[in-house]
């Protein structure tokens, strides 16, 4: 579906969110050809500039973060054109007249307002808009996460963004969900045969979701520490990963569709008990090392960290979804900044042989395990038992590996701006829906009010790892290993 005409009004248009990922996004459509030859994009921001200066930020901010080899000396000045900059404070109502002058005023134009903002400017922003005239019936609105700190701010927030704008305007991003990977997995489940009739208790033993990262906080230590591992990537990419993989067939690919089955999931993950808290859920923080062979210090010598914080940067946690699909199989999720790698990625492990006919006990065969690679290279790996050659009858594990760079030489789009196409084209299937939203904060919900009264800080590990050792005592307990400890050594 082509994009048509439209308007952006980036709040946080000068940031770093905008900068790094948003405009890039933009250029990335503008080269395309995918944005219509009159589209135009509104920065707002607090600071006074002129348009050219505001152009010439972005040239500063934004273009680094652009492959130097995809820009062409017409084709960036085409794109800086497209931008207008608007100095207005969110908060007073009267400056949203500013704003009024320089949006077009034509019932046929998608408007679009993407908050890249703190959430507490949500409802004010949205409340503005509204009283100004600004939000019309072709206006959609963008919210960047957080989208609150738990499921009372949660509720705030959809509430008051609702009271302006309907569920059909209201995009929630998860860029999660942008990812190619991730698209690829409804690809795999529901485009092939092979896997639904194993997809289930019967088959599959566990599932691991891991989003590791080497980096750590960057210059967001304000927003970071008072947000934590739990609630910057559990809450919602995790959780998102986990509704993908355990989801029942959607009727069709349609938004609401998609979203109902989603929020079954959700909906049918077991609840934390303060036993089940106590034994399932690991929380960690970084103490100085080296990653990538490079000396780090410890989390709370970062610059602007309290140094006596309680924010974990890691957490782990054995989930359980209680339905007839997947009782009894446990999803192990994780996520940590500073640890061995970057990497997100899905491991299924099927169950073990039933008997074995060779000479080798049915024990010493390698359970065959999907993994589906998110990043840094997007692939599969099916992990199966095949003959070593020559004489006898010995089995070794060998990988079968596809990788969609290979397979597929088309160019990738980034998260981004595959999301930005679809709010501009008003499709919701990507974006979180208000009930979604919800039953993902109630979820986690017991795991913030359990952390808040527990006297012990969050298990200290060394930068460059895996992490605190309980959380292979989380999965051990089962009688698993994660993924890398399970790997032969080379
Ligand atoms: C963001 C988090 O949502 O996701 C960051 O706020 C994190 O802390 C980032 O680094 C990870 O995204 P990606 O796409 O780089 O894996």
């Amino acid at each position: 579906m082509a994009i048509t005409d439209f308007d952006l009004v980036l709040f946080g248009g000068g940031g770093d969110l905008a900068s790094r990922k948003l405009i890039p996004a933009l250029y990335s459509m503008h080269r395309s050809k995918g944005i219509p030859a009159g589209a135009r994009i509104l920065a707002v921001g607090r600071h006074e500039r002129t348009n050219d200066e505001f152009r010439e930020s972005v040239n500063q901010s934004a273009r680094p973060h652009i492959p130097a080899e995809s820009i062409t000396g017409e084709l960036w000045e085409g794109f800086l054109a497209r931008f207008d900059y608007v100095s207005m404070d969110a908060n007073t109502p009267e400056t949203y007249r500013a704003l009024a002058k320089s949006l077009r005023d034509d019932a046929n134009l998608t408007r679009v307002f993407y908050l890249a903002t703190p959430p507490s400017l949500f409802a004010t922003i949205c409340n503005n808009l509204a009283a100004s005239g600004l939000a019309t019936p072709n206006s959609r609105v963008v919210l960047e996460k957080p989208l609150g700190r738990d499921l009372k701010s949660a509720k705030q927030i959809n509430a008051e963004v609702g009271r302006v704008f309907n569920e059909t305007q209201i995009f929630r991003i998860d860029h999660y969900l942008g990812k190619e990977a991730v698209q690829n997995m409804l690809a795999l489940r529901f485009g092939n045969i092979l896997f639904e009739p194993l997809w289930r208790r019967e088959w599959i033993s566990d599932v691991q979701i891991t989003i590791a990262e080497e980096i750590g906080v960057g210059n967001r230590m304000g927003y970071y520490e008072n947000s934590g591992a739990l609630r910057d990537m559990l809450q919602n990419h995790l959780l998102q990963l986990l509704c993908i993989v355990a989801m029942e067939p959607p009727l069709t690919v349609t938004p609401d569709a998609v979203r109902d089955e989603k929020l079954k999931v959700l909906r049918s993950l077991k609840r934390f008990t303060p036993t089940t808290l106590a034994q399932n859920v690991v929380r960690g923080q970084y103490r100085a090392g080296h990653v990538g062979g490079v000396a780090v210090p410890s989390y709370r010598n970062e610059p602007g960290a309290d140094p006596d914080s309680r924010t974990e940067t890691f957490v782990a946690v054995k989930a359980e979804i209680d339905t007839w699909r997947w009782a009894g199989v446990p999803f192990y999720l994780r996520t940590g900044k500073r640890m061995a790698d970057q990497l997100a990625e899905i491991v299924v492990r099927f169950k073990s042989l039933p008997h074995s006919i060779f000479t080798q006990p049915a024990s010493s065969f390698q359970p065959n395990s999907l993994v589906i690679r998110l990043q840094p290279d997007e692939g599969l790996h099916l992990n199966l038992m095949a003959k070593t050659p020559g004489d006898g009858m010995r089995l070794k594990p060998v990988d079968l590996e596809l990788d969609f760079r290979e397979s597929f030489k088309t160019p990738r789009m980034e998260a981004y701006q595959r999301l930005l196409m679809d709010v501009l084209r008003g499709q919701l299937t990507l974006f979180m829906r208000s009930d979604e939203l919800e039953a993902a904060w109630e979820w986690v919900e017991p795991i913030l009010e359990f952390w808040e009264q527990d006297e012990n800080a969050p298990i200290p590990y060394t930068a460059g790892t895996w992490g605190p050792a309980a959380a292979s005592a989380l999965i051990g307990r089962d009688g698993l290993q994660w993924r890398e400890e399970a790997l032969p050594e080379v």
